[in-house]
């Protein structure tokens, strides 16, 4: 694996099935109460420019079960909030901490980051990004179907970060991808321009629609997330408007095949990109992604960070 985890599509194949294998195996050992300290006396920084429940606890509580700690560092109260170079912010916390985790907006502010520091930089989402999410989301279904290739993976609403860590996850292992996105909100030109050179060396198919019912037809996951991102919430009302129909309902689950999953990163608005009925329902798997999340982490903590 690479010093740090920016992308999903900087993985190899094989870096993902070594992650998905050790998650199994840290998932495992957390329930059969195996002491596992890989990071004894090492620390995470955390640096948060935007809001989150689920990974920074889990990065929290991840890090503290592999041994180690976490600082939660809000860029509110860094000198990097009040002007101090990334990149002298990089070179300092590489003198203190054995790796950092950062949400930021910028795909750009992560890679100089990442290459400042000489210690692993993992992406905890950016505008452009999700990789930590699409790693827990593979590994649910990998745990709930045996298998990834030749699924049909299915997302409905905003070409966001989710989609494109989605896309790049799901191309690699060998699933199928159809999007419904409006006009408009499509996921960007140069991630799907790079995942259909994936896609054709892995055999997955990738198509991209405005029409969410053939999207989900047949699908074996029905994947959406929010229809305004943390950054956007000035857009709520043009953006309610524009995704209008991109509702994963119990009409578009009807498309999909009878034991179809349902996931959503969270958090999650009901009513808008998905009915309550259906993220509350017995298709839903919502909680074990966000649980998952910790186990997928940990994975990753161990890897870039153990014995280095
Ligand atoms: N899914 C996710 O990243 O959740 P948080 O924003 O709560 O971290
Ligand atoms: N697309 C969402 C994901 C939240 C985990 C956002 O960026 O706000």
């Amino acid at each position: 694996m690479n010093k740090d985890l920016l992308t999903i599509n900087e993985l190899t194949a094989e870096d993902i099935g070594r992650i998905l294998d050790r998650s199994a195996w840290l998932k495992k050992a957390l329930k059969d109460g195996v002491t596992h300290h890989p990071l004894k006396g090492k620390s995470l920084g955390m640096i948060f420019e935007k809001s989150s429940t689920r990974t920074r606890v889990s990065f929290e509580v991840g890090m503290y079960q592999l041994g180690g700690q976490a600082l939660f560092l809000s860029s509110q109260d860094l000198q990097m909030g009040r002007g101090e170079p990334v990149a002298d912010t990089a070179r300092t916390l590489s003198r203190y901490l054995d790796g950092i985790m950062i949400r930021t907006f910028g795909q750009k502010i992560v890679e100089e980051l990442a290459r400042h520091a000489a210690i692993p930089v993992i992406n905890g989402l950016t505008d452009l990004h999700h990789p930590c999410q699409a790693l827990a989301d593979i590994f649910t279904i990998r745990e709930k179907r045996g298998a990834l290739a030749g699924l049909r993976f299915c997302y409905v609403g905003d070409g966001n970060n989710m989609a494109h860590s989605l896309i790049e996850a799901c191309v690699k292992t060998g699933m199928h991808v159809a999007l419904a996105c409006p006009a408009g909100y499509e996921p960007d030109a140069g991630i799907m321009r790079q995942a259909r050179q994936v896609a054709a060396e892995t055999g997955a198919e990738l198509t991209l629609t405005g029409d969410p019912n053939k999207a989900a037809r047949d699908a074996d996951i029905l994947y959406t997330d929010v229809w305004a991102s943390m950054g956007q919430e000035q857009e709520h009302a043009q953006r309610v408007k524009a995704f209008a129909g991109f509702q994963i309902n119990e009409k578009l689950l009807k498309a999909a095949s009878p034991d179809v999953l349902v996931m959503h990163c969270l958090p999650a608005h009901r009513g808008e990109e998905i009915t309550a009925g259906v993220i509350d329902g017995p298709h839903s798997v919502v909680f074990d992604q966000a649980e998952n999340r910790l186990h997928a982490q940990k994975a990753v903590l161990e890897l870039l960070m153990a014995s280095k």
